[in-house]
């Protein structure tokens, strides 16, 4: 079973100004259980507005978007209260995500009592611990409180919060992008490992071509709100059809190294 299905899903936002942004463009795409699927595109392409979407945090104005064979534009808040815990999201900023006033503890621990996920104390702490442990972070965090970490360390809390539910599918959108690249390789590392020891479906969200190469399994442009181009990861960036992926790419590329052969040939 697919653990994504969405058709056609549009939305607009008014602006302060009066106008009207269209966000997302007449999207459709599925992702099968255990896949990576990337999306790239620059920003204001409507990555994250389509994040937020596949969750139900923003409500589509049109279209259907089915998870786990649940249509999740038709349940009910309290309804989507309960399955918050399997469709998790892991944000950008790690900080302005996690409650500065809360201790590490309190906020993983959050999501299992929202959620009423195990029942006593002893459990949920053990729980949080456990979790914690699964992201790097020894029992000594627990009391400590999100300013008191680094950019990385808050965002393992941010992950480990998600994780603590026992999601199957999340959505990390740009979760290394505000890391420093050695810091960045070793979460991206530690969510590939997760993925297979917990069975995890990701939807990647990025603007580093890079990453999404080493990272998904498949890939969808996008660009003004709309896919421009799916495919395998290989295919799509090894032989982009589309010009804007040309384009997008070929901004994209690293300096080229010295060499004297390039100079003479470009001189
Ligand atoms: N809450 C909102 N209100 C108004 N406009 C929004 C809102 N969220 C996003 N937008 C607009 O929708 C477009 C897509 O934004 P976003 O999904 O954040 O793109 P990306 O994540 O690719 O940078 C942008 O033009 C942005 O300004
Ligand atoms: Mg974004």
């Amino acid at each position: 079973m697919a653990i994504i299905e969405m058709k056609d899903v549009r939305k607009t936002f008014r602006t302060p100004q009066g106008t009207t942004v269209t966000a997302v463009d007449g999207v459709s795409f599925g992702v099968e259980r255990g896949e990576t699927l990337g999306i790239i595109g620059e920003s204001g392409s409507g990555k994250s507005t389509l994040g937020r979407l596949i969750l139900r945090l923003n409500e589509a104005d049109s279209g259907s978007i089915f998870l786990e064979g649940e249509d999740i534009r038709a349940l009910s808040k309290a309804q989507l209260r309960k399955r918050r815990r399997r469709w998790q999201i892991v944000f950008q900023e790690p900080f302005a995500s996690l409650n500065p006033r809360l201790t590490i503890r309190q906020i993983v621990e959050e999501p299992l009592v929202v959620s009423k996920t195990y029942g006593s104390r002893t459990e949920r702490l053990q729980r949080v611990i456990e979790t914690l442990n699964e992201v790097g972070l020894s029992e000594e965090f627990l009391n400590r409180r999100p300013a008191n970490l680094s950019g990385g360390q808050q965002q393992r809390v941010g992950i480990a919060r998600c994780l603590v539910t026992d999601p199957t599918l999340v959505v990390l959108d740009e979760p290394t992008s505000s890391l420093d690249l050695t810091i960045r390789a070793s979460i991206l590392r530690m969510l590939a490992k997760l993925q297979v020891a917990r069975d995890l479906t990701y939807v990647f969200i990025s603007h580093d071509i890079e990453t999404v190469r080493h990272f998904c399994s498949r890939v969808a442009v996008m660009h003004h709100g709309q896919f421009v181009e799916t495919g395998t990861t290989h295919e799509v960036l090894s032989n982009p059809q589309q010009p804007y992926t040309q384009a997008l790419m070929a901004a994209a590329l690293p300096p080229v190294p010295y060499s004297p052969e390039a100079k003479a040939a470009t001189a």
